[in-house]
């Protein structure tokens, strides 16, 4: 049986790390981007479906761009984060289904046939993957603070113009300062959350 991870990367993934508000000045390369997509990719979607689609805003005029959407208190540390990431969703996810999961050909027709169906996968889907980023992210030694405060038709219309991809949530990237963290909130207890049948 495998055995359990380290402490050490399981503090830098889950127990120790915190959702950050405050970066240092460091940039966050394109080689960064890149390792980033390259181990979160590899997490688990249904039928292999991937709907997960990303802008990395990082220059200043696409951040002035995405300034609008957010609410008044994500937006001086949006603003001063190196990388936002746009996690969106593609809505026609499916269209790739020949290639990433030619063991079923025919399901990628659900899909096409049911708008409802498709948003539902979709949005799961691309959900979960903005997970695996944001740990991914702390495993590489980035820090991250995810957002829903902001206008998605807004960011959609900005950024989504031909309305295929749609915006889920924002992260912030960066290596973190951790001046800017809240007092940590508690979780609740696993009975609070569980039932084993
Ligand atoms: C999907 C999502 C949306 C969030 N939206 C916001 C937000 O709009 N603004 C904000 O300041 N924090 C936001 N947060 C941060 C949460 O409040 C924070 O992750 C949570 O309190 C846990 O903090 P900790 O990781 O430091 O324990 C969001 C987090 C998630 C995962």
């Amino acid at each position: 049986m495998p055995e359990s991870l380290a402490i050490g990367a399981l503090e830098q993934s889950f127990t120790a790390a915190r959702t950050f508000n405050k970066f240092t000045d460091d940039p966050v390369d394109d080689a960064t981007l890149h390792r980033l997509y390259d181990l979160f990719k590899w997490g688990p979607t249904t039928l292999n479906s991937q709907p997960l689609r990303l802008v990395f805003v990082r220059s200043a005029q696409a951040k002035e761009r995405l300034k609008p959407a957010l609410m008044p208190n994500n937006v001086d540390k949006t603003m001063a984060a190196p990388v936002t990431a746009i996690v969106a969703y593609d809505s026609r996810f499916f269209e790739h289904m020949a290639t990433q999961f030619p063991a079923m050909p025919g399901m990628a027709g659900l899909f096409a046939n049911s708008a409802a169906f498709a948003q539902e996968t979709g949005l799961r889907n691309g959900s979960l993957q903005g997970g695996y980023l944001i740990i991914a992210a702390r495993m590489l030694g980035l820090a991250a603070g995810p957002m829903s405060g902001f206008d998605a038709a807004k960011v959609n219309e900005t950024f989504f113009p031909d309305g295929r991809w749609r915006a889920n949530f924002l992260v912030n990237l960066g290596y973190g300062d951790p001046s800017g963290n809240h007092p940590r909130g508690p979780r609740l207890d696993f009975d609070d959350v569980v039932r084993i049948e």
